[in-house]
């Protein structure tokens, strides 16, 4: 009797059941049952070490002007360990690839005082379709919006942060070789991009600048990327990811 339900039920589910997402579902686990499961896809594990927080924040008095972080923006803990950075470096070229809404580029301009000058790069959304290199399909909606550096537009801090428009992989980074004492690096996620936008902040940048990338360990392709970039570049071999954060980190040697 057990055969003949079964049976039955076979020819409903290959013929009526198809249209019913619910037996579809059943068909597809039959498949698995008959033919094996696919391989579930390779679970990337990051593998920079671990900077400890504390290294970084202990005994460090910071202010964050703007706490309060919106989807794209670095986290309220990310704002902190900046401060504390740039509390410790003291850095007055800062240079930032991927404005966003400005938030991390005001936070920045405020810890590091009105003597800095910081330089902060957006892709304009009408250059979208013209990037060189391919951006991440996730990247769209941080790159089509309305006002690049709103946070900071009209605050005392303005007048120090130079707004730069282009590409990171065409912009003419020249003028600006040797000279950065802090580079942030939070353009497009594309693993092309993060090596592009690697070695132009090394271009950029000097002897005991510090080098920080955004989203290590939130988008695979940025945690492959800078996980590459440890492994094959004896010049990022000191990359290492601090604790509690997205953030990847380095002081050049
Ligand atoms: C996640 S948001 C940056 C968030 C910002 N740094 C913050 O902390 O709030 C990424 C930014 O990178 C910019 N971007 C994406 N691709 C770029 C490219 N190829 N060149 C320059 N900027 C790019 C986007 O327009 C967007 O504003």
């Amino acid at each position: 009797m057990g055969y003949v339900k079964g049976w039955a039920a076979s020819a409903y589910l290959f013929t009526a059941g198809v249209a019913r997402p619910k037996d579809r579902a059943f068909i597809h686990r039959i498949g698995e049952h008959v033919f094996g499961a696919p391989e579930p896809p390779e679970l990337l594990v990051p593998a920079l070490p671990i900077a400890p927080i504390k290294d970084i924040v202990q005994g460090v008095r910071v202010e964050i002007a703007d706490p309060i972080s919106v989807d794209g923006n670095t986290t309220t803990l990310e704002q902190y360990v900046f401060a504390a950075l740039v509390e410790r470096h003291r850095p007055k070229t800062l240079f930032e690839i991927g404005t966003f809404d400005g938030r991390t580029t005001l936070n920045l301009a405020v810890s590091a005082g009105p003597e800095a000058r910081l330089s902060t790069l957006d892709l304009p959304p009408q250059q979208l379709a013209e990037t060189k290199l391919d951006v991440h399909p996730e990247d769209v909606k941080y790159i089509d919006k309305k006002e690049s550096g709103a946070r900071f537009k009209g605050t005392p801090q303005e007048k120090q942060i130079e707004q730069l428009w282009g590409d990171s992989a065409t912009f003419d980074f020249t003028p600006y070789a040797g000279t950065i004492d802090l580079m942030f690096i939070d353009g497009s996620h594309a693993y092309d991009y993060v090596l592009n936008d690697s070695e132009r902040a090394w271009g950029m940048t000097h002897p005991g600048s510090v080098i920080l990338w955004h989203d290590y360990a939130n988008w695979d392709d940025v945690t492959r990327a800078l996980d590459h970039l440890r492994r094959t570049d004896a010049r990022f071999s000191s990359l290492r990811r601090i604790e509690g954060t997205s953030l990847g980190y380095m002081v050049r040697q």
